[in-house]
């Protein structure tokens, strides 16, 4: 499948921001700043008590709702945990796993990301799986190892049908709120290694229908060039996803 038969994903990555209160006003903005009709899919992973507010508020708009993680079990004594079906029973249909904020703060491994993978896959959930290298693997030149290694664990047990409801975030760790970002050739270097990776364990069909994203100080300026690389499909924006007009440039960037 050619890259335009894919249809991008712009995602914002809300993190730790917004409590209700502020998250009514940042999602009406999102409504006037999103077209009905967008040439993407958008969504927005929102903190997880923001989601009845914004299931309410996004419910028949083209902004579909996400959340930042899910647990593995569908239920039981993990306390503080949320399940992949309380998600898709509050109204999401996206969640991100294996974030490298995850990773890095609170434990969260390769393992663990593939069984919160497949618990989000079989809840009916998109999942969004994130990989990325710090800068020390960046400097050592593991990036390819690294995250190709961290996509096939993500990727444990899932299923050729169920890795339709798999989209890939390459967000390398360096490039996360430092305002540094990969450059173009960088991101589709790796990103087009994600994709034979895939292709050597599902075969190339299913490869070219995968969508990889970017992630890792896009923005407004940048968006135009990374998304018009061949392996990259979309984007998973933190800092510019909590302004209506930035989000809504960078989803108008999919045009070109
Ligand atoms: P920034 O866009 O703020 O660098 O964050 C990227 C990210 O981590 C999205 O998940």
């Amino acid at each position: 499948m050619e890259k335009n038969k894919r249809k991008p994903v712009i995602a914002g990555n809300w993190k730790m921001n917004n409590g209700p209160a502020a998250a009514g006003g940042l999602l009406d903005a999102l409504l006037s700043a999103i077209p009905a009709q967008p040439v993407c899919e958008v969504v927005v992973c929102v903190p997880f008590l923001d989601i009845p507010l914004a299931a309410e508020k996004l419910k028949g708009s083209s902004i579909a709702l996400g959340a930042q993680n899910c647990h593995f079990a569908a239920s039981g004594a993990y306390t503080g945990e949320i399940s992949a079906p309380m998600l898709a029973e509050t109204g999401c249909s996206h969640v991100i796993i294996g974030h490298s904020e995850r990773r890095q703060y609170f434990g969260e491994t390769d393992e663990t990301a593939g069984q919160r993978l497949k618990a989000a896959v079989e809840a009916g959930l998109t999942a969004i799986l994130c990989v990325g290298e710090n800068l020390t693997e960046r400097d050592a030149g593991q990036e390819l190892e690294k995250c190709t290694a961290q996509l096939t664990a993500g990727l444990a047990g899932v299923t050729e049908q169920e890795l339709e409801r798999v989209l890939v975030a390459y967000e390398p760790v360096w490039a996360i709120g430092t305002g540094r970002t990969a450059t173009a050739e960088e991101a589709a270097r790796v990103c087009g290694a994600l994709r034979q990776a895939v292709a050597e364990q599902y075969g190339a069909p299913a490869a070219q229908k995968l969508r990889i994203l970017y992630g890792g100080s896009m923005n407004e300026k940048n968006a135009r060039e990374l998304l018009a690389q061949p392996d990259i499909d979309g984007g998973l924006i933190g800092g510019a996803s909590l302004k209506a007009g930035s989000f809504g440039a960078i989803v108008d960037a999919c045009q070109d």
